[in-house]
């Protein structure tokens, strides 16, 4: 059996077929979901899901791209929601200087990614970080908030195999997605190469990043079996291996999670 630990169902790519699609995957194997909020609007579309489908969990919380959505406000309705039985994370939360250079706007990122760090030690709740050029500031800002008290995944991991391990000290696990099957992602195959499988996630990030032959296309939980069979040659191990291991770490860290 298959754990999606993140997912975004509620995005509007699924709006033709989300009920069918998401309704069809136990019988192929994915037998739980962690759809995760990205913005206060999909916070809330992901926790309807929830109500719908016994299977699929919630992530809550605040994207960098997104961190206009945050104030003092917003942040006590987060507060809230992730005292909902279903929720299982605070995410996705984390820094994106890829998408944004104003140093000011980073700025406002860097504090709502403490603000949120500190949002899931004060519930319990593991995180889910999202961090896209800013390797250096990322890891000041959990140094800072002394994020190795607080269990969490590194989400569509994107930085070198030694970072990885920083991670890993701290007590992190690594999220891993379509990008391992691409050609030219040398980087995370070294990475998954150098990491303990204990430490591996599997992930789609779906709609984005659908794992080859399906590269460009919308993606969905049911291709996480190639991204399992990648992992699986560069680890040595059968797919049913990484299947039951990585599951394993996903109800270690989402211990909401029935
Ligand atoms: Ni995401």
């Amino acid at each position: 059996m298959i754990f999606e630990t993140h997912a975004h169902y509620d995005d509007d790519r699924f709006d033709g077929d989300r009920d069918t699609l998401l309704a069809s995957m136990p019988e192929r194997g994915i037998k739980r979901i962690i759809n995760v909020g990205a913005s206060i609007a999909s916070t809330k579309t992901t926790l309807a899901l929830t109500e719908k489908y016994d299977f699929v969990y919630a992530a809550v919380g605040v994207h960098p791209s997104d961190v206009g959505d945050l104030n003092e406000e917003t942040y006590q309705w987060l507060r809230e929601q992730a005292a909902w039985e279903k929720t299982a994370a605070i995410g996705e939360i984390g820094l994106d200087y890829y998408w944004e250079k104003e140093p000011e706007v980073q700025e406002r990122q860097r504090y709502w990614m403490k603000r949120q760090l500190e949002l899931a030690r004060e519930t319990g709740l593991p995180v889910i970080i999202h961090s896209r050029d800013a390797a250096a500031d990322t890891m000041e800002v959990m140094r800072q908030a002394h994020a190795e008290e607080i269990p969490g995944v590194i989400h569509c991991y994107s930085y070198s195999k030694e970072l990885a391990q920083e991670f890993v000290k701290m007590g992190y696990c690594i999220g891993v997605g379509g990008v391992v099957t691409f050609k030219n992602a040398k980087k995370l195959k070294e990475t998954v190469e150098a990491l303990p499988l204990e430490r591996i996630l599997l992930e789609t990030d779906c709609p984005y990043m659908a794992p080859e032959p399906h590269r460009g296309e919308r993606n969905d939980s049911s291709y996480i079996p190639l991204v399992a069979a990648k992992i699986a040659e560069l680890k040595g191990v059968t797919p049913e291996e990484v299947e039951r291991i990585t599951e394993e770490n996903a109800r270690k860290l989402f211990s909401k999670v029935r």
